[in-house]
């Protein structure tokens, strides 16, 4: 490690994850445009949340937790990636799910049924979420399953740790290919992703501006957040941190309607990656990221040499064909 050192964890992925250039939408968009595809931590379903995982659930482990609680949207890639990776560790995986009971499971509740989760449905909002869960994990105690509970998006400061390293992972990549990031353009949407980023940034001493692309949070919630986690994770790992809000760069006007809710713009981003790089994206994160950096590029908005970071969430796609389909034009005239 240069400059810090982080908490024990579990080998979960194949890392490094590949850090590819996107050719086409370069020359489209008259910029250096490359992506780092977390999208292809492999197990699970792949995405952002396995990094993370990699050091919470070492602690699950360490502390012999026979049961794993976390909460998150009904179509949560958190919940999918925390109950499959809990299971194979042979633990219970018991997931809260906020929003309206689904009439089957799609997508990513798909997924985490076939891993074997326990569903809580129930919660309206997150506030009632918060209630259950912490209901639920008593319970659990009671049962005498040693619950570990992990926050929502596993942001925390044994989460943000699993995308300190990241950032080292892409500071060796880029070394090696002999390239310098201006930007990196990511989803962000509990916070602990881009902590991650900065905190390692901070320490290692990088120059990219790292912009976070609200998936649903206004940029006043999300940048408290990210101080928190920054500060609290700085302190446990005892490295020193300056960061402030001012230094943490968040753009919250490409959320559209809301969390989860599909705009033109979404679709039109993910229809553009997916034909010009064969690259997926979802639509509730990476779509909207991609939509988010699309916009910056045209209005010249964004440095020469950007890094799209690709956090997964595809299965969400399959919970969306219908939306998908109906919105904007299909074919391949563009
Ligand atoms: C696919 C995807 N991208 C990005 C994010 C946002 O990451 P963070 O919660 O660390 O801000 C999430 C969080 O759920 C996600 O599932």
């Amino acid at each position: 490690m240069n400059g810090f050192s982080l908490s024990n964890k579990l080998n979960l992925t194949s890392l490094p994850t590949p850090l590819e250039p996107l050719f086409n939408l370069s020359r489209a968009l008259g910029i250096d445009l490359w992506i780092k595809r977390d999208d292809l931590t492999s197990p699970a379903g792949g995405g952002n949340k396995v990094r993370k995982l990699e050091f919470l659930l070492a602690e699950a482990v360490s502390q012999a937790a026979r049961a794993v609680i976390t909460i998150g949207a009904v179509q949560s890639n958190h919940c999918r990636q925390t109950s499959l990776l809990a299971r194979k560790l042979g633990m219970e995986a018991h997931l809260v799910l906020v929003g309206e009971t689904p009439s089957r499971p799609e997508g990513n509740l798909l997924l985490s049924q076939l891993g074997g989760a326990v569903f809580h449905f129930g919660s309206r909002d997150f506030e009632e979420g918060q209630t259950n869960l912490q209901r639920i994990t008593q319970e659990l105690k009671e049962l005498d399953k040693r619950p570990y509970l992990i926050p929502y998006g596993g942001s925390n400061r044994l989460g943000v740790q699993g995308y300190m390293a990241a950032y080292e992972e892409l500071q060796e990549q880029a070394r090696i290919r002999g390239i310098s990031f201006d930007w990196i353009v990511h989803s962000s949407s509990s916070g602990g992703t881009q902590a991650g980023l900065l905190l390692a940034q901070e320490i290692i001493g990088g120059n990219e501006k790292v912009i976070g692309i609200s998936a649903g949070p206004c940029a006043a919630d999300l940048i408290t957040n990210i101080t928190a986690l920054i500060r609290d994770t700085a302190q446990f790992l005892a490295v020193p941190s300056t960061l402030t809000t001012a230094g943490i760069l968040i753009r919250d006007q490409f959320v559209g309607p809301g969390y989860a809710y599909l705009d033109g713009k979404t679709v039109d981003a993910i229809r553009i990656m997916a034909r010009q790089e064969a690259i997926l994206l979802d639509p509730v994160y990476t779509g909207k990221a991609f939509a988010g950096l699309l916009a910056l590029a045209r209005t010249h908005q964004v440095g020469r040499h950007v890094l799209f970071w690709h956090t997964g969430g595809i299965p969400a796609l399959y919970s969306f064909a219908d939306a998908l389909g109906r919105i904007g034009a299909n074919g391949c005239s563009d």
